[in-house]
């Protein structure tokens, strides 16, 4: 089993504020860093520290390499990974005291997808492969009706959510992941229960997990429902928490551990990702997260 994420991949500036800037104010940051990011990126470390196989496809541009080379350092496939003439997706990242964050997105070669280099990719890919998709790239609908065609188990994190994704066919996607927010935007609907209800009627097939912040998460398919309780930790950055989550629930999930295994994980991951700065730095190891078990035993 093969996992292609077709994901973004951003250069990150991460600014340390007070608190995030208001409509018409100037504010100081107290430090700025550039990493390593883009929800894509992120996602595929997560998941190459539980999978052995971890392709990721994608554009950079030519300031972009030391983003592609960090990917193989973390043992990453990065044969898709194209150079584009126009330059890699940044993003602008303001941290407040209390870890939150508030995002402005340049899409960059993110959006410089064509069919011919979709193609080309799933040439390598077939029935028995995972894909994962969150969307900040473009030609998202090619990608996944090229997927389907191929018989791929697609996973979306519908995230940012946007007026597009709001209308995609859901019926292709195996798992679904996202938070209660997106989960709103999609069904119209306002309470949690609601919101299981749509998505349990309107694509029967799919499997869900919804995050619920400091409630945990749960996991929903058919008749079976399963809940994870969060883990209380003091937070300094929550930037990329969401896709440390999927990383760990999605490697776990298709290589057949029991769904409390994967959200126990999972939620153990993305706590450990928040109490350190960044984004795809903050994605700890296993080891780190046995240690973190320990305390919380
Ligand atoms: O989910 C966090 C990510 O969102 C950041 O790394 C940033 O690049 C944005 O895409």
């Amino acid at each position: 089993m093969k996992i292609v994420n077709f994901g973004s991949i951003n250069i990150d500036i991460f600014f340390a504020v007070d608190h995030i800037v208001r409509p018409g104010e100037t504010i100081s940051a107290k430090s700025i860093e550039k990493r390593a990011g883009g929800k894509g990126l992120n996602q595929s470390i997560a998941l190459a520290k539980n999978s052995k196989e971890v392709y990721h496809a994608g554009n950079i541009g030519s300031d972009g390499e030391f983003l592609a080379e960090y990917l193989e350092n973390e043992g990453i496939n990065t044969e898709f990974i194209r150079k584009s003439e126009i330059l890699t997706g940044n993003a602008i990242i303001q941290v407040d005291e209390g870890g939150e964050n508030s995002i402005v997105l340049y899409k960059g070669a993110n959006f410089d997808n064509d069919k011919d280099f979709v193609d080309s990719v799933f040439e390598h890919f077939s029935e028995n492969d995972i894909l994962v998709l969150q969307n900040e790239i473009n030609m998202m609908d090619y990608i996944i009706n090229k997927a389907y065609e191929k018989r791929l188990k697609i996973v979306l994190n519908p995230s940012p959510i946007t007026d597009e994704i709001k209308k995609f066919d859901y019926d292709k996607i195996d798992l679904l992941l996202l938070n209660e927010h997106e989960a709103k935007a999609i069904s119209g609907k306002e309470g949690l229960y609601e919101n299981i209800e749509f998505f349990k009627k309107t694509y029967p097939k799919l499997k869900l997990v919804i995050t619920l912040g400091k409630a945990g998460s749960i996991y929903i398919s058919k008749d079976e429902l399963i809940r994870q309780k969060a883990y209380k930790v003091k937070a300094i950055d929550s930037t990329g928490a969401g896709d440390t989550f999927t990383g760990f629930f999605v490697a776990n999930f298709y290589a057949g551990k029991d769904i409390n295994t994967c959200l126990e994980l999972a939620t153990r991951a993305s706590a450990l990702s928040v109490t350190k700065k960044g984004a795809s730095v903050s994605i700890p190891e296993l080891s780190e997260l046995d240690d973190f078990g320990k305390k919380l035993l």
